[in-house]
C-alpha cells in the first residue's frame, strides 16, 4: 500500500460562502484519512451554507470563524495559526473572497491569516458560472496567480443555480489527489543546512558601529526556502528587523568575530553552507572604550581585515558542501569566478549590488556559478530566487553526493 504524502501535514482549511461549502465536508473527511491535520477557518458567509459544527466534528478541531475571539486567540493566536500551516486551501473559494484576497484585505480571520502566512495558498474556486467569467474576476484571478497563488479548477457542468457551465468545486478526491501530488519527497529531507544572512557590525566606540545595507531578506527567503524543501536549518544572522522563518533554529550575532566563532562551531554538523551575509571586511583595530569626543576636526580609524568565515567553511575537514555569494558592482562574473575558484566553493550565486539593488530590496537577479557550468536564475522575488536557489544547490548537491558514494 503507498504511504499518504500528507500524513501530519498541517493544512488549514478555508471555507468561505458558496453552495459548494456542503462538499467542505466530505473533504475534511479524505483529508484526514490521507493522514493530515486539518484546522477549519470559516467565513461569516460559510456558516450559513453549513455549520461549524460539522465540520468541528470531522476535523477534530475546534472551527475558527473570529478575528477577535478571545478564547481562541488565548489557545493559539491568529499570528501563530498563520506560521502553524504548511498549507492553506480555500475551498471552496468564493468570488467575493477573491476579490479581498485580490486587495489584501485583513477584516475577517481568514483573510488575515491569508496575509500573514507564509504557507502556499491554494484556491479552489465555486461560483455561477458567469460570475467566474466576469472581467473582475478574470482580472483577480490573473493577479492572483502572478503572486504564486494556485487556483484549481472550476471544473465545468451543472450548477446548483440550474445554469450550465464553469464555476463548479472540483471534487474532494480530486484535490485530496493534487495535495498528495504537491506533498512528494521534500528535496532536502533530513539534510542539514546552515545559512548566515543579514550585515555585522563592528563596533568603533561602545555607541557608534561600521556596516552595511544588507537587510537580511535574501538569507531569510533561502532559510524558508530550505525549510521548506524538508531541510533542518540553522540561521546565523546579523542584526536585522525580520521575523525569522517557523522552524527555523536561529542564532543572533553582531560582529564578523562573533558569527565567525558561531558558524565554526556548527560547520562539522552540516551538510550544506550558504553565506549570503554581507559580512563586514574591516573591523576597526580598537575599538574605544569609551565614547569618541568630536574635539579633532579629522580622526583616523585603523582597520583590521575579519575573519573569511566562507573561505574557513570551505577549508574544513570535513567540509560541508559549501555556496558562497559575490555581491558585485561591476565585473559580476569575472569577479565571481574568480571568489569560486579563490575559496573552493561548490557553488556562487552572484548579484549585482549598487544603489536600489540587490541590497534592501524586495526582488534581486541571480546568476549562479559551479565548477564547470552556470545557471541564471533571472529576476524575481527574493522568496522565488531563493526557492529557484535551493531547487538547484539541493540537484548539486544529490551529483556530488552521490558521485562521492559512488567513489
Ligand atoms: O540582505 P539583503 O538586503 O537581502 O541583500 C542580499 C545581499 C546582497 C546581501 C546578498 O544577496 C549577498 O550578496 N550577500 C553576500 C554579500 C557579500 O558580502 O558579498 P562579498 O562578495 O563581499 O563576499 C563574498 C562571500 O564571502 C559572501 O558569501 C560572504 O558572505 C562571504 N564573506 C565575506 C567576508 C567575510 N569576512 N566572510 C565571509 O564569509
Amino acid at each position: 500500500m503507498e504511504i499518504s504524502r500528507l500524513q501530519r501535514r498541517r493544512i488549514l482549511l478555508g471555507v468561505t460562502g458558496s453552495i459548494a461549502a456542503y462538499k467542505s465536508a466530505e473533504l475534511i473527511r479524505r483529508l484526514r484519512q490521507a493522514g493530515a491535520e486539518v484546522q477549519v477557518v470559516m467565513t461569516p458567509a460559510a456558516a450559513r451554507f453549513v455549520t461549524p459544527l460539522t465540520l468541528q466534528a470531522l476535523s477534530g478541531r475546534p472551527v475558527r470563524r473570529d478575528l477577535f475571539d478571545v478564547a481562541a486567540e488565548a489557545a493559539m493566536g491568529h499570528i501563530e495559526l498563520a506560521r502553524w500551516a504548511d498549507w492553506i486551501l480555500i475551498a471552496p473559494a468564493s468570488a467575493d473572497f477573491l476579490a479581498r484576497l485580490r486587495i489584501g484585505r485583513a477584516d475577517d480571520l481568514l483573510a488575515t491569516l491569508c496575509l500573514a502566512s507564509e504557507a502556499p495558498v491554494i484556491l479552489v474556486p465555486a461560483m455561477n458560472r458567469a460570475m467566474w467569467r466576469h472581467p473582475a474576476t478574470r482580472d483577480n484571478v490573473a493577479v492572483l496567480e502572478g503572486r504564486g497563488v494556485e487556483i484549481w479548477g472550476p471544473a465545468s457542468g451543472a450548477q446548483a443555480c440550474g445554469e450550465e457551465g464553469p464555476g463548479r468545486m472540483l471534487e474532494p478526491a480530486e484535490i485530496v489527489g493534487r495535495l498528495q501530488a504537491l506533498g512528494k519527497a521534500p528535496l532536502l529531507g533530513g539534510v542539514k543546512v546552515m545559512i548566515t544572512a543579514g550585515p555585522t557590525r563592528e563596533a568603533v566606540d561602545p555607541v557608534r558601529f561600521l556596516s552595511n545595507r544588507s537587510s537580511g531578506r535574501m538569507g531569510y527567503a533561502l532559510a524558508q526556502a530550505a525549510r521548506e524543501a524538508g531541510a533542518e536549518v540553522t540561521l546565523v544572522s546579523g542584526p536585522v528587523s525580520l521575523e525569522p522563518p517557523s522552524g527555523v533554529e536561529v542564532i543572533r550575532v553582531e560582529s564578523a568575530q562573533q558569527m565567525y566563532r558561531q558558524v565554526m562551531a556548527r560547520v562539522g554538523r552540516c551538510d550544506i553552507f550558504i553565506g549570503a551575509a554581507a559580512v563586514a571586511d574591516y573591523t576597526p583595530i580598537r575599538p574605544a572604550v569609551a565614547k569618541l569626543k568630536k574635539d579633532q576636526a579629522r580622526i583616523t580609524l585603523e582597520l583590521v581585515r575579519t575573519p573569511d568565515i566562507l573561505a574557513a567553511v570551505a577549508a574544513a575537514s570535513p567540509r560541508p558542501f559549501t555556496v558562497g555569494f559575490a555581491a558585485e558592482t561591476e565585473r559580476l562574473h569575472e569577479y565571481a569566478r574568480a571568489k569560486l575558484d579563490r575559496k573552493r566553493l561548490d557553488m556562487i550565486a552572484a548579484n549585482r549590488v549598487g544603489p536600489g539593488r540587490g541590497f534592501e530590496t524586495e526582488d534581486n537577479a541571480l546568476w549562479v556559478l559551479w565548477p564547470g557550468g552556470e545557471r541564471d536564475l533571472g529576476r524575481a522575488s527574493k522568496r522565488e530566487l531563493a526557492r529557484r536557489l535551493i531547487e538547484l544547490i539541493s540537484e548539486r548537491y544529490g551529483q556530488e553526493s552521490r558521485a562521492e558514494n559512488s567513489g
